[in-house]
């Protein structure tokens, strides 16, 4: 398959008065056309960052791009100017926002704010844009969408809202789609309507998706390949079924560990991975899970682990780590039955 993207040891810190935070150190991937990328990791690991900086949304400064190269459909987006990643943002790569309630504007009718990019990107008159926006209404499964397009966002309720988003995220067609965090705030049977709908809009449009979530049970049922980051690297990554089935990190399997099981599904459980999220005013050195990972040997607090292919798993399937989780997990098993 072919990439559509391909980032490149992305480094990005941000440079305050006191300390300057490592928010993405070194990370390198690549994603192709119709691939559905989960990412996940705890509050903190570089996730939102990473995503934001691909296409210019972080603050320069304080933030800043040490180095990287991030290639979409072979053009590096690193060195477009404000206005031509202006142009690209909600028209080749859709985005999805947490919180509706703030990127949504609460003084302009839902009308306005769908048609505003297509008329912007796709130059639609205002009467074809009217028309194109009661159609995406009525994709993302907004009922009564004539009426509905003339109200504001405060007559909508928050899952309404979060459609309205995704809506505006999807309404050029972009290439790529990437949501963050888009149903954290949703509640369990709203969220499962949302995830239906985005699998549902990949069959229709064909859309490549990074989802960012910390939510494992989501990736699960939405991605094809997930990404765990922890302290601004990829801890691991490969196929959802051989990294759930078959963790090779540490931190992958405190926090599939930490997931909750059958009838207690859907229940909002905190991760009971011991200790605290890496100081990331540090000089990234070494593995940064070393401190909370009971398996670390000398060498993890020493020198950083490269992504390297798993042994003996799937293709893609790939791991940082200088110890090995599955002979450590087989010793665990064995002291257990003496
Ligand atoms: N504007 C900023 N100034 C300073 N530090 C920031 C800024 N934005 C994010 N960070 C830091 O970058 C790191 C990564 O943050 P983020 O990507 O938002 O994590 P995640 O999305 O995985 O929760 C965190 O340590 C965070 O505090
Ligand atoms: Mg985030």
């Amino acid at each position: 398959m072919k990439p559509l993207l391909e980032v490149r040891n992305l480094t990005v810190e941000f440079n305050t008065a006191s300390a300057t935070v490592h928010a993405v150190n070194d990370v390198s991937y690549t994603l192709a056309e119709g691939e559905t990328l989960g990412i996940v990791g705890e509050s903190g690991s570089g996730k939102s960052v990473h995503a934001l900086s691909m296409v210019g949304l972080i603050a320069m400064p304080p933030g800043r791009v040490v180095r990287g190269e991030v290639l979409f459909n072979g053009r590096n987006l690193l060195a477009l100017s404000q206005r031509e990643l202006f142009d690209l943002r909600g028209k080749e790569i859709g985005f999805i926002f947490q919180d509706p309630m703030t990127s949504l504007n609460p003084v302009l009718t839902i009308e306005r704010q769908i048609a505003e990019p297509l008329r912007r990107h796709l130059g639609l008159s205002a009467s074809q844009a009217r028309k194109r926006v009661v159609e995406l209404l009525e994709l993302v499964g907004i009922p009564d969408a004539e009426r509905r397009a003339g109200q504001y966002p405060h007559e909508f309720s928050g899952g309404m809202r979060q459609r309205v988003m995704i809506a505006i995220g999807v309404s050029c067609n972009p290439k790529l789609l990437i949501a963050d965090e888009a149903t954290t705030a949703l509640d369990v049977t709203v969220q499962a309507q949302i995830l239906e709908l985005v699998r549902d809009l990949k069959k229709k449009i064909g859309t490549t998706v990074i989802w960012i979530t910390h939510d494992m049970g989501v990736v699960a049922g939405l991605a094809d390949t997930v990404q765990v980051m922890y302290g601004g690297r990829i801890m691991e990554r490969g196929p959802v079924r051989a990294v759930f089935n078959d963790p090779r990190s540490a931190y992958t399997w405190g926090l599939l560990k930490s997931l909750p099981h059958g009838s207690q599904r859907g229940v909002k459980r905190l991760y009971q991975i011991p200790g605290n999220p890496p100081d990331m005013t540090r000089e990234p050195v070494g593995d940064p899970f070393a401190p909370r990972n009971r398996f670390a040997t000398e060498r993890c607090f020493r020198e950083t682990p490269p992504l390297v292919d798993a042994a003996d798993s799937v293709s893609g399937h790939k791991v940082a780590a200088w110890y090995d989780l599955r002979q450590e997990l087989a010793k665990l098993e064995a002291a257990s039955h003496d």
